[in-house]
């Protein structure tokens, strides 16, 4: 049986200032989560290829817009991006053209993930670090037993073979569970899972599971990106939700499963 929770939009409220380091802040879900970050007062540092596309926000008083990304950046580059910060989350996703499937970085938010982690391991950072990941409901919680038919792990090896970006995803959850864990007091981690993205203007009704109520590849439901958002934000700024999913990789989707 899966565990379940409908969260109503406006049910949380914001409880302390925070600093976030957005990953993919330039992309449909990650502008998403920056604005609603900043809409709940929070500080956010937003890592950017292209500043251009979050010129919609530029001048807000809480963003800084850094230019770059984690792969290409020193050490002391990654020291500024991280310092103070309370919470590192990923929208990163390979780019829907074939450089951005089969090009480098094959291993895009893995390598990311892992520099940043790596980083605040040595720094010892003193306040705690939450890491929020965007993933997929097509990957799995191998730590629990999510059960898979034939012909999904048949899709699944294909994918493996002929999609490089999915083994990303596979990979970067399972750098969180397995080398990150619960080993450190002072870094903590959650996986999101959507199900199929589509793009509404508001936050509506969503419910977050345990483990996927549905087949996310022959019978895929439906999560707004901008409900993604909402719940990154919520595992960011409200403890009771973090507190409930911390270290596990929830999956979300409208409540309202056609919509
Ligand atoms: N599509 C679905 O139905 C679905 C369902 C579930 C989960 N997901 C997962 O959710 C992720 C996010 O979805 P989305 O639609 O919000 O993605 P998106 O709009 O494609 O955004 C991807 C972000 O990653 C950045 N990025 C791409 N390649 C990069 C590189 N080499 N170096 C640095 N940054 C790079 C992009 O930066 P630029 O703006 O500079 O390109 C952009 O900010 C997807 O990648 C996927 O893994 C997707």
């Amino acid at each position: 049986m899966h565990w379940t929770l409908l969260y109503f939009y406006g049910m949380n409220q914001k409880i302390n200032q925070h600093i976030v380091l957005v990953l993919g802040a330039s992309g449909a879900t990650g502008k998403l989560l920056v604005a609603e970050l900043l809409k709940r007062n929070v500080q956010v540092r937003a890592v950017v290829r292209t500043p251009e596309k979050l010129s919609h926000l530029q001048g807000a008083a809480n963003l800084k817009i850094i230019k770059g990304t984690i792969l290409d950046m020193t050490e002391s580059e990654i020291t500024e991006c991280i310092s103070g910060c309370n919470a590192i989350a990923s929208c990163l996703g390979h780019n829907l053209s074939f450089k951005g499937i089969y090009g480098k970085p094959r291993k895009l938010v893995t390598d990311s993930l892992r520099k940043l982690c790596n980083h605040v391991i040595r720094a010892k950072m003193e306040n705690q670090v939450k890491i929020v990941l965007m993933n997929t409901a097509g990957n799995r919680n191998r730590k629990i037993d999510e059960p898979i038919s034939l012909a999904e792990k048949c899709v699944i090896g294909l994918l493996r073979l002929l999609l490089p970006p999915h083994v990303d995803n596979e990979r970067a959850s399972q750098y969180l569970q397995d080398e990150i864990g619960f080993g450190y007091d002072y870094l903590g981690w959650a996986v999101v899972r959507p199900d199929s993205l589509i793009d509404k203007d508001e936050v509506t009704n969503y419910m977050v599971h345990v483990s996927p109520i549905r087949s996310a590849l022959f019978n895929a439901g439906k999560t707004s990106r901008i409900n993604v958002a909402h719940f990154m934000a919520d595992l960011i700024t409200v403890d009771s939700v973090w507190e409930k999913w911390k270290g596990q990789m929830p999956v979300i989707y409208n409540a309202s499963l056609g919509s």
